[in-house]
C-alpha cells in the first residue's frame, strides 16, 4: 500500500473514542496508570553529573574548567585512529560482528595478556567483547544473580554497579575502604585506604554470589597490593564467590600492579577480570570493552551480552584489535604511563602551593583532594537539592561557582550510612591536555581567601 493510501486507512483504524483519548491522557498527567516508570529508574536522587552541569550553566565563570567526570580532552593515538578510519571503509567491518565479538579483537587481546596469566589464553573461549566495560559488566551479573543473591562491592564504588546489580534482583552488601586517619591534615598515599578484612568477612553470608573489585580504583587511585588481593582471593576461594575483578584502568600504574586472576590457579578459577579498550586507549565514547576469565563463566556472560545488546561496534572492534597488536611497538603502553603521571605531578602542584592534603594516586587519573581546611561560608546560597547532599556536594558547588572549576563529589560513591568517610574530599580528572590542567591551577589559586 502506498504511503498517502495507507495513512487515511490507518487513521481510521487507530482513532480512538473520545472518551478513552481523555481517559488516557488523564491517567498519564496524573502519573498513576500503567505507564510510570519501574522503581529500577525511577525515585532516584538526582543523579551527581546532572547536579554538576546544572552548577556549570549557572556559574559565573565561563566557560568552566571541567576536571569532573573521567573523559580523555585529547584522541587515541594515530595509529588507533588511521585503523578506525580504514576499518569504516571496509564492507565487512560495517555489519553485525559474532556476538561475543569479532576474532582479530579476541585474539590481540589474548595475545595481549597471555604473558601476564603466564599461559595461553584461549581467545574463543575465554575472552568476550562486550559494549564498554560498563555492559560486559551488567552481562556478568545477569548470568550469575538470581533475585535475592548478595554481591560485595566496596566503597566508594564506581556508580553503575549499583543498577547493574539491582537490576537482575541483586542484593549489595556494603564494606568501606577506611580513608587515612590524618587525611584532612597531611598527604598521604592511596595505599593508606584499607580495607578491614573483618569486616569483609563478616559481610560474607551463604547467598555471597559475587564481589567487585576495582583495581587500580576509581576515585581512590589505589593500587591493590598482591597481599590485599590474596586476602580477598583466600576468602573468595574458601566462600566459593565469584570475583568481578574491574581492572579497567590496568595499563595506568605507577607502583607494581598484580591482577587478581594471576594470583594461584584456585582465584583464577572464579576470576572474571573486566577491560575497557575505551580506558586503554583514550576512546571512551567507543564503548569497547571485554570480560576474561574461565571458559565455563565465560560463556553465561556472552550469552546475556548476547540478550541485552546482541553484539558491539564494528569498525570501533577492529581499530581496538589493531591497537592491541600495535601497542607494544608503538611503546604506547609505556608512553601512557609517563604521560597521565606527568599529568598528575603536573597539576597536584597546586595542592602543596594551597596547603590542601591529597591522597597520592598510585594508578588511574583521578585524585581525591580532602579540602577540609576551605572555608565555605555559612549563608552561601546553595539550592536545596545542594544544600541537602553532603558537604562535599556543596564544595562541588562552591568550586565550580567561585572558581570556575568542575570536579566530583566522592560521596555519590557512597551509602548515606558512609558518606561521612568521604565528605570533605572532591575528586578530580587530569585525562585532560596540559593547558587545561594548568588554567585549572590558575584558578584553583582563587581558593585561598577562602582559607584563612
Ligand atoms: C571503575 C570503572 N569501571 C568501569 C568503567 C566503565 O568503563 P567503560 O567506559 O568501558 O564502560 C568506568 C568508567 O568510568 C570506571 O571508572
Amino acid at each position: 500500500m502506498s504511503r498517502t493510501l495507507a495513512q487515511p486507512f490507518l487513521r481510521r483504524l487507530f482513532k480512538p473514542t473520545p472518551s478513552l483519548t481523555l481517559k488516557r491522557f488523564k491517567s498519564t498527567m496524573e502519573g498513576s496508570s500503567k505507564i510510570k516508570p519501574a522503581a529500577r529508574v525511577s525515585g532516584q536522587k538526582q543523579d551527581v553529573w546532572s547536579i554538576i552541569n546544572e552548577a556549570a550553566a549557572a556559574s559565573p565563570k565561563q566557560p568552566i574548567v571541567n576536571m569532573g567526570q573521567g573523559f580523555f580532552g585529547y584522541n587515541p593515538p594515530d595509529f588507533i585512529l588511521n585503523a578506525a578510519k580504514d576499518a569504516l571503509d571496509r564492507v565487512e567491518c560495517n555489519q553485525y560482528s559474532p556476538t561475543k565479538g569479532r576474532p582479530r579483537l579476541k585474539k590481540a587481546i589474548a595475545d595481549a595478556y597471555s604473558p601476564f596469566w603466564g599461559r595461553r589464553i584461549d581467545p574463543e573461549t575465554e575472552v568476550t567483547i562486550t559494549t564498554g566495560a560498563n555492559e560486559g559488566m551488567l552481562s556478568a551479573f545477569m548470568a550469575f544473580i538470581e533475585p535475592g543473591d548478595e554481591v560485595i562491592i566496596f566503597e566508594p564504588f564506581f556508580d553503575q554497579y549499583i543498577s547493574n546489580i539491582e537490576m537482575p534482583g541483586g542484593k549489595i552488601v556494603y564494606v568501606p575502604m577506611h580513608p587515612p586517619e590524618s587525611g584532612a591534615t597531611k598527604t598521604s598515599s592511596a595505599a593508606d585506604w584499607t580495607i578491614d578484612f573483618a569486616e569483609l568477612e563478616k559481610a560474607i553470608t551463604p547467598r555471597t554470589k559475587m564481589i567487585v573489585l576495582n583495581t587500580p580504583h576509581n576515585p581512590v587511585g589505589k593500587v591493590y597490593s598482591r597481599d590485599e588481593l590474596q586476602k580477598i582471593g583466600d576468602l573468595c576461594v574458601k566462600n566459593e564467590i565469584i570475583i568481578l575483578s574491574d581492572e579497567v584502568y590496568d595499563r595506568l600504574y605507577y607502583v607494581p600492579f598484580t591482577r587478581m586472576a594471576t594470583l594461584s590457579p584456585e582465584i583464577e578459577k572464579l576470576t572474571i577480570t573486566v577491560g575497557s579498550a575505551g580506558k586503554n586507549f583514550y576512546a571512551t565514547g567507543w564503548r569497547v570493552g571485554w570480560l576474561m576469565g574461565p571458559a565455563n563463566l565465560i560463556k553465561y556472560v556472552s550469552a546475556a551480552h548476547t540478550r541485552i545488546c546482541y553484539s558491539s561496534v564494528s569498525p570501533l572492534q577492529e581499530a581496538c584489535a589493531v591497537g592491541f597488536e600495535q601497542a607494544e611497538s608503538e611503546g604506547f603502553w609505556d608512553k601512557t604511563i609517563t604521560d597521565m603521571k606527568s599529568k598528575m605531578d603536573r597539576f597536584n602542584e597546586i595542592w602543596a602551593e594551597l596547603d590542601l592534603p591529597y591522597s597520592e594516586p598510585e594508578g588511574g587519573y583521578f585524585v581525591l583532594v580532602n579540602m577540609k581546611k576551605v572555608k565555605v561560608p555559612a549563608d552561601y546560597p546553595f539550592p536545596e537539592h545542594v544544600a541537602s547532599r553532603p558537604r562535599d556536594f556543596k564544595l562541588a558547588w562552591f568550586l565550580i561557582q567561585e572558581v570556575g572549576v568542575a570536579a566530583i563529589p566522592p560521596t555519590e560513591f557512597y551509602t548515606d550510612a558512609n558518606a561521612h568517610l568521604a565528605e570533605d574530599y572532591v575528586r578530580f580528572a587530569v585525562c585532560k591536555d596540559d593547558g587545561v590542567l594548568e588554567e585549572a591551577k590558575r584558578r584553583l589559586r582563587g581558593l585561598k581567601k577562602y582559607m584563612q
